[in-house]
């Protein structure tokens, strides 16, 4: 391996600093098989630029306004018995037919790409990359839960038996599966998780963020447009009570569930606590992710990862990277370049594709993070009149152990500095915290990346940034504090929205 297949983004060095990577640089879809029914967008072209600039500019909300009445008990029912009834006849369409319609949504949001990244930009906050990124995954998702479908689903499996005994496994569908999904990717998690349930012949009851209505609205009209019954998906709306409620109070057959750790026990335990049959539950939710740099690093490679990976979408993934641990013999240095590159980030309304750093989503995730301030004592911020919340990029040096019991969701990264024998002491750190989702090193020691494969998180990212997975090539998500698995975009999640059932015939 040289060092030119290890340095994988072709980042701009500048005094020290480095700026973030346009991700279209980092992974164009020529790249690798994996990626090559993916749309992408070059953001360096000027045609993308010229049109997307446009686009913002004359961007009218209004056009996209979502009715908000609270759905009542009654007109719940109604539609979850719609649901029902559109999902029995789904599932007895054959598997090919289903994923026929599935990937004319995903051609009609393609097709649609100027108003859905638009929205990704005006009502979630994402710079251009960002949202050109999302819009591409959401696709992805399709694609990929689609090729699963055809792959695993269309014959049953025969297995041996004694002479005159034939076995047949199948798969079958839940029935409705309740989708609950968050603010920061309303696109690609929403898709990924009503595909990988409707895939399967599934019914969806969608439970989106009520920050992003207009997005949730305007995918869920390209699926009606695409020919997917209309019943099918039920969306609960920008007014629906709160996930834990759905659980308690609507007949579903299964839940997945992206968000916080404490929402995914609460909605456990009201799953545990439901009379009836038992209900399936698949979470994906936090975690206070860690990063070990030792001597034998890469400065620069390091210094973007450590950029990209705690402060790209201002920090607000669950796969961002929120404690890095040093070497102490390079820590200074280390230091100097990642403060530099820091103060050159802009940050501001994504509203220009010059914009590194978009605001948090709201005023309670602008609080939250000020609270984060007034915990590592670092200085707050006072809330102007129209602000729109954005949250300068902040690093706060801490000693050993760090502290990893609190996922504050922003741009905010503590700074550990440990000794040369200390390796093995991080990596019991990282290992007793409980959180299990992304961890990275940068090494070039083989053995270092031996060890750090064995550390309970569910990604381990080695000598490259800590987020951004891609499906299909990274299925993504966690264990202990950080989710229950399986991943998003692998091989065994559809299975979840599943039942298998097993006939044994004595012909
Ligand atoms: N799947 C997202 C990432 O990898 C959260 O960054």
């Amino acid at each position: 391996v040289t060092i030119d297949t290890l340095v994988e983004s072709p980042a701009r060095i500048c005094e020290n600093t480095l700026f973030l990577p346009n991700p279209d640089i980092r992974t164009p879809e020529t790249l690798f098989e994996g990626r090559k029914n993916s749309p992408g967008l070059n953001l360096n072209e000027r045609e993308t630029q010229a049109w997307l600039e446009h686009r913002l500019l004359h961007f009218k909300p209004e056009q996209f306004e979502v009715e908000s009445t609270r759905p009542d008990q009654a007109k719940l029912m109604q539609g979850m018995e719609q649901c029902k009834k559109a999902q029995q006849s789904w599932a007895a369409t054959p598997v090919k037919d289903r994923v026929a319609l599935l990937q004319r949504w995903a051609e009609l949001i393609i097709k649609n790409k100027e108003d859905l990244i638009a929205l990704l930009v005006t009502e979630a906050g994402k710079t251009w990359a960002d949202a050109v990124a999302e819009w591409r995954e959401g696709i992805d998702f399709i694609h990929h839960y689609c090729a699963e479908g055809l792959r695993a689903l269309q014959t049953p499996t025969r297995l041996p038996g004694p002479a005159g005994e034939d076995n047949q496994l199948v798969w079958h569908p839940r029935g409705i599966c309740l989708c609950i999904s968050p603010w920061n990717f309303p696109m690609a998690i929403f898709l990924g998780q009503i595909v990988a349930c409707l895939v399967g012949g599934n019914g969806v009851l969608a439970k989106a963020a009520p920050q992003t209505q207009k997005l949730t609205a305007l995918l869920l009209k390209l699926a009606q447009k695409a020919g997917l019954p209309d019943p099918l998906i039920q969306n609960l709306g920008p007014e629906a009570a709160s996930a834990d409620a759905a659980v308690k109070t609507l007949p579903v057959d299964a839940v997945f569930f992206t968000g916080s750790t404490a929402t995914a026990r609460t909605i456990a335990l009201n799953l545990a606590t439901k009379p009836g049959p038992i209900i399936p539950f698949v979470a994906e939710t936090g975690g206070v992710n860690c990063m070990i740099v030792d001597s034998t690093a890469l400065l620069e490679q390091v210094c973007d990862a450590i950029v990209q990976s705690a402060f790209g979408s201002a920090g607000q993934r669950c796969s961002a990277l929120r404690v890095v641990y040093v070497q102490e013999d390079i820590s200074e240095r280390l230091k100097t370049m990642v403060t530099g590159a820091m103060a050159l980030l802009r940050v501001g309304k994504p509203v220009s594709k010059d914009i590194d750093i978009g605001p948090l989503i709201d005023e309670s995730a602008w609080r939250r993070m000020q609270t984060a301030c007034r915990h590592f004592g670092l200085e707050e911020e006072t809330l102007q009149a129209d602000q729109t919340f954005e949250f300068k990029p902040r690093l706060i040096e801490i000693a050993l152990p760090g502290e990893l019991q609190t996922e504050w969701f922003g741009p905010l990264l503590q700074w550990v500095s440990y000794g040369r024998d200390q390796f093995e002491t991080v990596c019991s750190t990282i290992e007793q915290s409980g959180w299990g989702l992304t961890f990275g090193l940068h090494s070039r020691l083989p053995s270092r990346a031996q060890r750090v494969a064995n550390l309970p998180v569910g990604n381990v990212y080695i000598n490259r940034s800590m987020t951004g997975a891609v499906v299909g090539s990274q299925p993504f998500g966690g264990q202990g504090f950080s989710g229950t698995g399986p991943k998003a975009g692998g091989h065994h999640i559809l299975f979840s929205a599943m039942v298998e059932r097993c006939v044994t015939h004595n012909t």
